[in-house]
C-alpha cells in the first residue's frame, strides 16, 4: 500500500516535477514512511540529515505513516523538513507543497472518491486501492492510529478504473486493502450492499482481465462464500496472503485477531484442496507473554500449513497501541532466536517446496522480457528474452530454488 500510495504522490506531482536517480540534483525530497515497526522510524531521521547533507538546497517533504503519528514533531527534530504529510491525506500533495511547513495528517480526511492520475508502471499489470483505513484493534498494530478508520471506495469507481486499465491492455489487477475481504462494511457516500465477493464477481466480469489478486485478506473474515468464489472463479490467481500472525490461541486472543488456531487451519485445509494454490503468510514472534508452548504452536501451524512464502518479524512495540504497555514483554534475544529457528525450519520447507515444483506446468503472465510470475505467484524465468511479453503462457519446470523457478514456454 506504501509503493501505491508513492505513486500515486508521484502522479499528482507529474506536471511539475519529473523523476531524478540523483538526490543531489533534486528540487524536492519526498520520503515515504512506515511505520508498522521501530527501524523505519530511526531510519526517517537519519536518511533525512544524510540527504540534507548531500543537497541542502532541495524542499523536503515527509509523508506516510510516520508523518501521521509523529505530525510536527519531524519538523521539530528536522526543522528544513518544509512539510508532513499524513498516510490518510495523500491526495492533498499538492496543497502540503504550496503551504509553508504544513503539517497535515486529518485521520478523519475523506479521500475514497478521488481519483487519482494514472500511476502505472508496467504495461500489463496495476494494482488498485478498494479501501482506505482499518477497523481492526489488533493490539500490538499502529495502522489504525496512521490511516484511520475503514471506508470503502464505491464499486462503480473501482470498475471504472479497472475498465479503463483493461481498455489500455493490462490484463492482472490487484485490489488492494488492510482488510480486503472486509470490503463494503462502510462507505462515505450512499451504497447498496456489497461485499468482497461481490466485488470479486464484477471484476471478473471485466472483458481483458485475465488475472485478479488481492491483498490482504483477514482470516477472520474467511467465511465460506468467500473461499468458494476464491477456489471456483477462473480469474482469480490461485495464491492468498493470509496472515497467521501467531499460532497460538492464547497469544491470538491477546493481540485480538478474533480468530483460533483451529480456526486458522481450518481455512487453510480448504484452501489447500484448491490445485497448486499457494498461501504465503506475516508472523510475529516475541509478543508480549509468548511462551516456548506458545511458539512451538506457531511451530505447529507452520508444519502443518507449509506457507509457500512467510514475512516474520520480531515483535517491536509500538505508540498509541495496547501491547506496548503489557507488563509481560518477551526478551528480545528469546525472541531472535525464536525468529531464527521459524525461519531456518522454513528455510527448510521451502527446499522441499522447490523439489516438489519439477515438471508441473504453471500459467505465467510474462512481465518483463524473460520473467513472469505464475498463477500461483512464484517467480519464473524463461529462456526468451525477446518473446511473450505481455502474454499468458504455459511453461513447464525444469529447475527449481527456494526463490526462483525457470522453466520452458510449451503453449
Ligand atoms: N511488531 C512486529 N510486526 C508487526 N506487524 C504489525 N505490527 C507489528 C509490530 N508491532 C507485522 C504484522 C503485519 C505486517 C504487515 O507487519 O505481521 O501483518
Ligand atoms: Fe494492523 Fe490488524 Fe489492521 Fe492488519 S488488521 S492493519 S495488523 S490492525
Amino acid at each position: 500500500m506504501n509503493v501505491k500510495d508513492s505513486e500515486h504522490i508521484i502522479a499528482e506531482l507529474s506536471d511539475e516535477y519529473e523523476i531524478t536517480q540523483n538526490p543531489e540534483n533534486a528540487d524536492l525530497i519526498l520520503l515515504n514512511t512506515c511505520s508498522v515497526r521501530e527501524k523505519p522510524v530511526q531510519k526517517l531521521f537519519s536518511e533525512l540529515g544524510a540527504l540534507n547533507k548531500k543537497n541542502p538546497n532541495a524542499k523536503f517533504g515527509v509523508c506516510g505513516c510516520t508523518a501521521s503519528h509523529m505530525g510536527k514533531e519531524i519538523i521539530k527534530r528536522a526543522p528544513f523538513v518544509s512539510f508532513v504529510l499524513g498516510a490518510r491525506n495523500v491526495s492533498r500533495i499538492k496543497e502540503a507543497l504550496n503551504t509553508p511547513k504544513a503539517v497535515i495528517t486529518d485521520l478523519d480526511y475523506d479521500e475514497t472518491t478521488y481519483v487519482f492520475k494514472n500511476t502505472r508502471k508496467n504495461p500489463y499489470k496495476d494494482f488498485i486501492n478498494i479501501m482506505v483505513g482499518c477497523d481492526k484493534k489488533c493490539s500490538y498494530c499502529i495502522v489504525p492510529k496512521t490511516r484511520g478508520k475503514e471506508l470503502s471506495i464505491p464499486m462503480d469507481l473501482i470498475i471504472g478504473q479497472i475498465e479503463k486499465l483493461a481498455a489500455e491492455g493490462v490484463k492482472e489487477i490487484t485490489l488492494l486493502g488492510q482488510n480486503v475481504n472486509n470490503y463494503g462494511k462502510r462507505f462515505s457516500v450512499s451504497h447498496p450492499k456489497v461485499d468482497f465477493t461481490d466485488l470479486l464477481r464484477e471484476v471478473s466480469k471485466i472483458d481483458g482481465i485475465e488475472r485478479i489478486r488481492f491483498t490482504s485478506p483477514h482470516p477472520l473474515h474467511a467465511d465460506d462464500r468467500f473461499l468458494e468464489e476464491f477456489a471456483n472463479n477462473p480469474k482469480i490467481c490461485k495464491h492468498i496472503h493470509f496472515p497467521l500472525q501467531s499460532g497460538s490461541t492464547k497469544l491470538l486472543k491477546a493481540m485480538r485477531r478474533g480468530y483460533s488456531k483451529e480456526w486458522f487451519l481450518n481455512r487453510c485445509e480448504i484452501i489447500r484442496q484448491i490445485p497448486d494454490v499457494s498461501i504465503t503468510t506475516d508472523i510475529i514472534v516475541g509478543f508480549p507473554g509468548e511462551s516456548e508452548e506458545d511458539f512451538e504452536e506457531t511451530m505447529d501451524v507452520l508444519e502443518k500449513v507449509r506457507f509457500e512464502q512467510i514475512f516474520s518479524f520480531v515483535y517491536s512495540p509500538r505508540p498509541l497501541t495496547e501491547a506496548a504497555d503489557m507488563p509481560n514483554q518477551v526478551d528480545k534475544q528469546v525472541a531472535k532466536e525464536r525468529l531464527y529457528r521459524l525461519q531456518k525450519r522454513h528455510a527448510e520447507i521451502l527446499d522441499e517446496i522447490a523439489k516438489n515444483q519439477i515438471g508441473k506446468i504453471y500459467k505465467v503472465l510474462i512481465e518483463e522480457p524473460g520473467m513472469g510470475k505464475s498463477d500461483n505467484f512464484f517467480t519464473v524465468k524463461i529462456p526468451q528474452k525477446d518473446k511473450y511479453l505481455g502474454e499468458i503462457v504455459d511453461v513447464k519446470i525444469t529447475n527449481a530454488n527456494k526463490h526462483t523457478l525457470s522453466g520452458e514456454v510449451v503453449k
